[in-house]
């Protein structure tokens, strides 16, 4: 009696199992992307929202310094990177993943100089870019040509980034920051753009 009870045990254990994993493997049916792929998407949408925090940090350093029109810059370049989050959650969610609303923490506030800021902005960006490029190698390994076609606009946006980050950094060697010179350098952030032609 025992020994058939053990037995009625087990088999319920095993139908239930077996009923998970089929749940299981629906889901993952219904879902366009690996779950790696999945997994490196939602860490990517951690890694805009940081950026976007970031940025709204800088831009608020700027603004309390005296430096207006970088302000302005950081201010609108956390709103790109919210869009950037946003575009890559609504991808996970249009492949039937789920997309992870993240947690954001540790955004420095404090920057040793006008100069710093600028110099963070550009490792930060340099460090989005491989990301993406760690995405991408990933997507071709297992060939998943629809999230790589995703990702080239994300690639195309980080030639941008990079651009501009750079040219704002160029400024302080070109003005150079003596006398006036920060105040010059925020007056030229502002107008810093990017055309592929
Ligand atoms: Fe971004
Ligand atoms: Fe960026």
């Amino acid at each position: 009696m025992q020994i058939n009870y053990k037995h009625e045990q087990i088999h319920f254990t095993f139908v239930l199992l077996l009923k998970h994993r089929i749940m299981k493997d629906l889901m993952r049916i219904q879902c366009l992307i690996s779950q790696d792929i999945e997994t490196l998407l939602n860490q990517q949408i951690k890694k805009e929202a940081h950026s976007s925090s970031l940025y709204l940090s800088m831009s608020s350093w700027c603004d309390q310094n005296g430096y207006d029109f970088s302000a302005d810059y950081f201010l609108k370049q956390s709103e790109e990177e919210r869009v950037h989050q946003l575009k890559l959650f609504k991808y996970v969610l249009d492949m039937g993943g789920n997309a992870i609303s993240p947690e954001v923490s540790g955004i420095k506030t404090d920057f040793a100089g006008f100069r710093e800021v600028f110099e963070d902005a550009l490792e930060a960006e340099i460090a989005i870019t491989q990301s993406f490029k760690n995405i991408a190698a990933k997507c071709h390994k297992e060939q998943d040509f629809v999230t790589m076609e995703f990702l080239n606009w994300f690639l195309k946006e980080q030639r941008e980034e990079e651009y501009k980050a750079r040219r704002a950094l160029e400024l302080f060697e070109v003005i150079g920051e003596e006398g006036t010179g920060r105040w010059e350098i925020d007056k030229h952030v502002n107008k810093i753009n990017y055309s592929e032609a």
